[in-house]
């Protein structure tokens, strides 16, 4: 058959065209190692022993890129939620991707998908008591928009904007920073355990959880206990510290043990970090204070 010249100009721009879209197909997605290559990147703690390394079995398997400093993000994903943005954005930290619902994926691994976010994040803690981070951000694997990142108060709700504008030195002085800082929904009072109101199921769970984490009884409660939402936040290496790695074990234990739902149960704890992160039971800094001095918002 004879191609003329027109459809032969024609099927070189397509190929062309298809080449450049490929190039950018392939660009959009950075070498990643939970979706690619086995053992990319380096394994932490690296011990230099192994070559071919199997990050799924290793439980404190983190990923770290040649520009990543001692900080860590860390983020629970399920499967249907796309984190590449973070390979490509916050090269200079080291990420803690837990798969929540599959095991065979190269990365981090909860003991059970239970509890939603707090599994992941307690897992992360305990199984890298020994040697981790300075500073550790937990976030959740949204990168911007809303309503989908509604909770993350930078411009557009963008995480890359909220991780990266994180005071560090704030860190270093308080130990402990809510990544949210517009109080709704939160502060300033959001369980109350004495309140009766069937619907709030994590207040009524608080009643049991509180003092099997932090001993006595019901009346040992704080009344009012808030910060504002969402179980974003940002820790030290040293506040995590100020407990010992037996604690995180308890409150995991907690975790996977309670008959409250996963909405329920991630809720609980959604009001307890500031707790277990020595801020007390009332956590809600001015909005001015917290963009300011958190975020240099000012
Ligand atoms: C689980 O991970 C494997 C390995 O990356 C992947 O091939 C598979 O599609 C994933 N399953 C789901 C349901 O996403
Ligand atoms: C439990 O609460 C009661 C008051 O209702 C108090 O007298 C008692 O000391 C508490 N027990 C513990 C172990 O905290």
């Amino acid at each position: 058959m004879l191609i003329s010249k027109l459809q032969y100009r024609v099927i070189f721009i397509a190929a062309i065209l298809g080449l450049i879209a490929l190039g950018l197909l392939y660009r959009s997605y950075p070498d990643v190692p939970y979706r690619f290559a086995h053992g990319y990147g380096t394994s932490e703690p690296n011990d230099g022993s192994a070559t071919e390394e199997k990050p799924a079995a290793q439980k404190s398997w983190l990923y770290a890129g040649p520009k990543a400093q001692d900080k860590a993000v860390i983020m629970a994903r399920i499967h249907t939620e796309d984190v590449l943005w973070a390979y490509e954005h916050l090269s200079d930290w080291k990420l803690g991707i837990y798969h929540m619902d599959n095991e065979t994926e190269n990365g981090l691994h909860p003991p059970r998908n239970k509890g939603r976010e707090a599994m992941a994040y307690l897992s992360f803690i305990i199984d890298h008591y020994e040697n981790l981070p300075a500073y550790m951000v937990f976030v959740h694997p949204h990168l911007k928009g809303w309503p989908e990142a509604w909770h993350t108060d930078s411009d557009d709700h963008d995480q890359v904007k909220s991780i990266q504008s994180l005071r560090l030195e704030y860190l270093d002085k308080h130990g402990y920073a809510n990544m949210r800082c517009i109080h709704d929904p939160g502060c300033p009072a959001e369980i109350q355990v004495d309140r009766q109101d069937d619907h709030r199921t994590a207040e009524h769970a608080m009643r049991e959880a509180w003092p099997y984490m932090f001993g006595g009884n019901y009346s040992d409660i704080p009344k009012k206990i808030a910060q504002p939402c969402c179980s974003q936040f940002a820790i030290s290496k040293a506040q995590t510290l100020e407990r010992p790695k037996s604690d995180y074990e308890l409150y995991q234990k907690w975790l996977l043990e309670t008959p409250h739902d996963d909405a329920t149960s991630g809720r609980v704890f959604e009001y307890l970090w500031q707790v277990i992160f020595g801020q007390g039971a009332v956590y809600c800094p001015s909005l001015r204070q917290c963009w300011c001095e958190q975020f240099g918002r000012c």
